[in-house]
C-alpha cells in the first residue's frame, strides 16, 4: 500500500541536514540509496539532488515505523519525518557533508516503490553506455551526473547574465524554416498543408540573426538548438545547443573583446581561474603550418617546420618528387620521444599517416650512435647538418617527415602530432591542472573564404556563405577566389573548436558575388536566399557575430570526454535514442497525411542483447519482491 504525501511538507533537502539542525524535527523526501539492517536498527541512506543523509529506524522510537522500514528497497521514494541527532563518533563519515549526523525516524511514508534498477544508482557503477541511455532517468540520478547539469545550469545563467549586461536582446527564432547552410545535411520536416514540400530544421539561426540586425535589434543572443544531419562523434550530436549572438555596427576587434570578457567570466566563475587577456591568436595559415590543424591543441609544444628549402637539391626520391611538383617537405620534431616509442608504435603512426592520405611517414630516431630509420640513409651530410641547425635536433628526438602537397602534409602531420601527444601523455586532462597551464585558449583568424570541394568539384564556403571577405580581397573575389581571406575567427580550447564567427556581408552586391563564386547563379540564389538578398537591400547595418558550442564548452569545463555527458537525453553514435526508440517507422496513416511513401524495408525485430531486462541488483534483489506492507 502506498502512502500519500498529503499533510506532510518537506522542510529540508537531504544534503542540508547538518549539525546546525541538531534536535530539530525535519521532513525529508527522496530516494533510498541503500538499506542496511543491523539487527535491531535499520539504516536508510536517503538521496535527493542536494546529497545524501543517513536515517535510522529504532524499534524503541516507533515500533510500527521500524517494522515497515524492513520492506523498503533501493530507489523507493519516501517521505520521512524525524529528529536530527549526532552519530556516535565511530560512525561519523567525514566524506559526506552530512556525515556527522543522522535522522532518527518517527514517520515513514512510502510514496512509491521501484523495480530493481538495471544498475546501482551510484557514481562508481560500471554500466555500458547503451544501458545508461536506455535508463537515462536512472543514470541522471547519479550525483556525479547531477553535478554536471548543475554546472551546465551555471554556465547558461552566467551566459544570459553577461550578454544581457552587454545589451544583447534574447530573441527566439523558428525551428520550422528553410535550409540554413552550415555545411551539414538538413533534417527535413514534411509539410501536411503543402504536400510535397518540407521545412528544414535550422543548422543554426544564422540567417535569422542577421535579419534581426537588419530589423534594428542591434545586439541579439539566443541559447539556440541547432540540427545537423552529419556523422556523429564524441563532440558532435545531431541536435546541439549554441550560444548564438550577433551585433551591429561593430567589427572583429569589438566582438572579440566582448567574447573574451565572456570567456574570462566563465573561467573565473566556473574554474576559479583568471584568464590572461587578450587571448593569443594564430592565423589560419600559421596554425596549419605549425600544427597541421585549424584547431591546434597548444597544451603541448610539438611543432611542425617547413624544411622544403633544405631539401631543394635532395637526391632522395621521396623528397625530390613532391618538391619537383610544387609540394613541400615538413618535419614534426618530437623532443625526447625516442626512448618512449616502440617500433610497433612507430609502425602504427606510419599506418595512420597512410590512412590519412599520405604516401608514407618517414621517421628518424636521433641517438648518440647516429641517425636511424627508414630514410636516414637518404640524407646527405649537408642536409643532416642543416636539419640539426634549423630544428635544434638533440639525442632522443624523433623526426617525422611529410613530403607531398601542403594540403595533404599539413593535416597528416597534424594528426600524427595529436596522436603522438596522446602516446607521450602530453595531453593531460585540464581538470588535473592547478592553474591555467592546463587550459589553452586561442583565436584562429584569417581563414580562407573558400575551399575547393573535391567531391562536388566546386568551391565551398569554409565558414558559411554570409561571411565577409577581407575588404582588400574584394578585387580578387571573382578572379582568384581561393586566395581570398575571410574576416572569420574561431575560438579553440585545448584542441576543440568551441566557437566560430565572422564579420558578415552587409552589401547585396558582395553577397551576390560570393554566391556566384560558390556556383549559385542568380536563379538558384534567388530561390534559396531571395528573401535574404532582398532584406540586404533595405538597409542592412554592418554586423558580425559568433556562436559557441554550449555542449562542447560545458563538456570541457566539466572535464568530460564526450558532449553526450552534458546533454540530458543525447543520441547514440547512430543518431538513435535508446530511451524512446526514436527514430521509429512512421505509421502508414501519418505518411499518407504527409503525402509520403516509405521505400524503407520494415524494421528488424529487436535482437538479443537489448538492455531491456533488469537483472538483480548488487544486493541480489529481484523484481519479484513486492512493496512493503
Ligand atoms: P559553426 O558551424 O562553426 O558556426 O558552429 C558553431 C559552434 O557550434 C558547435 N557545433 C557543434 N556542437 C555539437 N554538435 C555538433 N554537431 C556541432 N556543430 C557545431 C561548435 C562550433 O564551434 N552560424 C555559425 C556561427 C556564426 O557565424 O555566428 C555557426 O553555426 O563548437
Ligand atoms: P619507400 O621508398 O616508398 O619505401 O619509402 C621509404 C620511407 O619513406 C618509408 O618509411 C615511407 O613511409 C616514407 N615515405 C614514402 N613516401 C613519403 C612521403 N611522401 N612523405 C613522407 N614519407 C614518405
Amino acid at each position: 500500500m502506498l502512502d500519500s504525501i498529503s499533510g506532510l511538507r518537506r522542510t529540508h533537502l537531504c544534503g542540508e541536514i547538518t549539525r546546525d539542525l541538531l534536535d530539530r524535527e525535519v521532513v525529508i523526501m527522496g530516494w533510498v540509496q541503500h538499506r542496511r539492517d543491523h539487527g535491531g536498527l535499520v539504516f536508510l541512506d536517503m538521496r535527493d539532488r542536494s546529497g545524501l543523509v543517513q536515517t535510522v529506524f529504532n524499534p524503541q522510537e516507533d515500533e510500527e515505523t521500524h517494522r515497515r522500514s524492513h520492506g523498503v528497497r533501493s530507489e523507493y521514494v519516501l517521505a520521512l519525518r524525524g529528529r536530527v541527532r549526532l552519530r556516535p563518533p565511530d560512525m561519523v563519515n567525514p566524506k559526506l557533508p552530512t556525515g556527522d549526523v543522522e535522522v532518527l525516524i518517527r514517520e515513514l511514508r512510502v510514496l512509491n516503490t521501484a523495480k530493481t534498477p538495471p544498475f546501482v544508482v551510484e557514481d562508481e557503477a560500471q554500466v555500458s553506455e547503451a544501458v545508461r541511455l536506455k535508463y537515462r532517468y536512472l543514470d541522471l540520478r547519479r550525483p556525479r551526473i547531477q553535478r554536471i547539469f548543475a554546472l551546465r545550469d551555471r554556465v547558461t545563467r552566467l551566459t544570459r547574465g553577461y550578454f544581457a549586461e552587454q545589451g544583447f536582446l534574447d530573441v527566439e527564432t523558428p525551428f520550422l524554416t528553410k535550409s540554413t547552410p552550415e555545411g551539414a545535411r538538413d533534417f527535413l520536416v514534411p509539410s501536411r498543408l503543402s504536400p510535397g514540400s518540407c521545412y528544414a530544421l535550422p543548422q543554426s539561426p544564422q540567417l535569422f540573426k542577421q535579419l534581426l540586425m537588419m530589423a534594428g535589434f542591434d545586439r541579439y543572443i539566443q541559447i539556440a538548438r541547432c540540427f545537423r544531419d552529419e556523422d556523429l562523434r564524441a563532440d558532435r550530436q545531431p541536435e546541439f545547443t549554441q550560444v548564438d549572438l550577433e551585433a551591429s555596427f561593430c567589427g572583429q576587434e569589438e566582438i572579440i573583446q566582448i567574447l573574451e570578457g565572456y570567456m574570462s567570466l566563465l573561467f573565473r566563475e566556473i574554474l576559479g581561474l583568471e584568464l590572461a587577456l587578450p587571448l593569443p591568436r594564430l592565423t589560419y595559415d600559421e596554425a596549419m603550418l605549425r600544427y597541421g590543424t585549424d584547431r591546434p591543441d597548444l597544451r603541448y609544444d610539438l611543432r611542425i617546420e617547413d624544411v622544403s628549402a633544405l631539401f631543394a637539391s635532395s637526391q632522395a626520391r621521396i623528397f625530390a618528387e613532391p618538391l619537383g611538383q610544387g609540394g613541400c617537405v615538413r618535419v614534426l620534431r618530437a623532443p625526447g620521444a625516442g626512448p618512449q616509442l616502440s617500433r610497433k608504435q612507430l609502425d602504427d603512426l606510419v599506418a595512420l599517416a597512410i590512412a590519412s592520405g599520405a604516401k608514407g611517414l618517414a621517421w628518424i630516431r636521433v641517438s648518440p650512435e647516429g641517425w636511424q630509420g627508414p630514410v636516414a640513409k637518404f640524407l646527405s651530410p649537408g642536409e643532416r647538418g642543416a636539419l640539426e641547425g634549423a630544428l635544434a635536433v638533440g639525442p632522443g628526438d624523433i623526426l617525422f617527415f611529410g613530403a607531398d602537397r601542403a594540403d595533404i602534409v599539413a593535416p597528416v602531420l597534424g594528426r600524427i602530432r595529436q596522436t603522438l601527444a596522446g602516446l607521450l601523455g602530453l595531453d593531460g586532462s585540464p581538470g588535473a591542472a592547478p592553474d591555467t597551464a592546463g587550459w589553452k585558449l586561442l583565436w584562429v583568424t584569417d581563414f580562407p573564404m573558400f575551399e575547393f570541394s573535391q567531391e562536388e568539384k566546386r568551391l565551398a564556403a569554409l565558414h558559411h556563405p554570409f561571411t565577409a571577405p577581407r575588404e582588400e580581397d574584394l578585387a580578387i573575389l571573382d578572379t582568384a577566389p581561393l586566395a581570398v581571406k575571410a574576416v572569420a575567427y574561431d575560438l579553440v580550447l585545448n584542441g576543440s573548436e568551441i566557437g566560430g564567427g565572422s564579420v558578415r556581408i552587409h552589401r547585396p552586391d558582395v553577397q551576390e558575388r560570393v554566391f556566384r563564386a560558390l556556383g549559385l547563379g542568380p536563379d538558384e540564389a534567388g530561390e534559396k536566399f531571395g528573401f535574404f538578398l532582398e532584406a540586404l537591400a533595405y538597409g542592412a547595418p554592418p554586423h558580425c557575430g559568433c556562436a559557441f558550442g554550449l555542449d562542447r564548452l560545458t563538456a570541457l569545463l566539466a572535464g568530460q570526454e564526450s558532449i553526450r555527458e552534458v546533454i540530458a537525453f543525447p543520441k547514440t553514435q547512430k543518431g538513435a535514442c535508446p530511451l524512446t526508440d526514436a527514430p521509429s517507422p512512421a505509421a502508414p496513416a501519418q505518411l499518407a497525411e504527409l503525402a509520403l511513401k516509405s521505400v524503407a524495408a520494415p524494421p528488424a525485430p529487436p535482437g538479443p542483447g537489448q538492455p531491456d531486462a533488469p537483472g538483480r541488483d548488487a544486493a541480489g534483489r529481484s523484481d519479484a519482491e513486492g512493496p512493503p506492507t
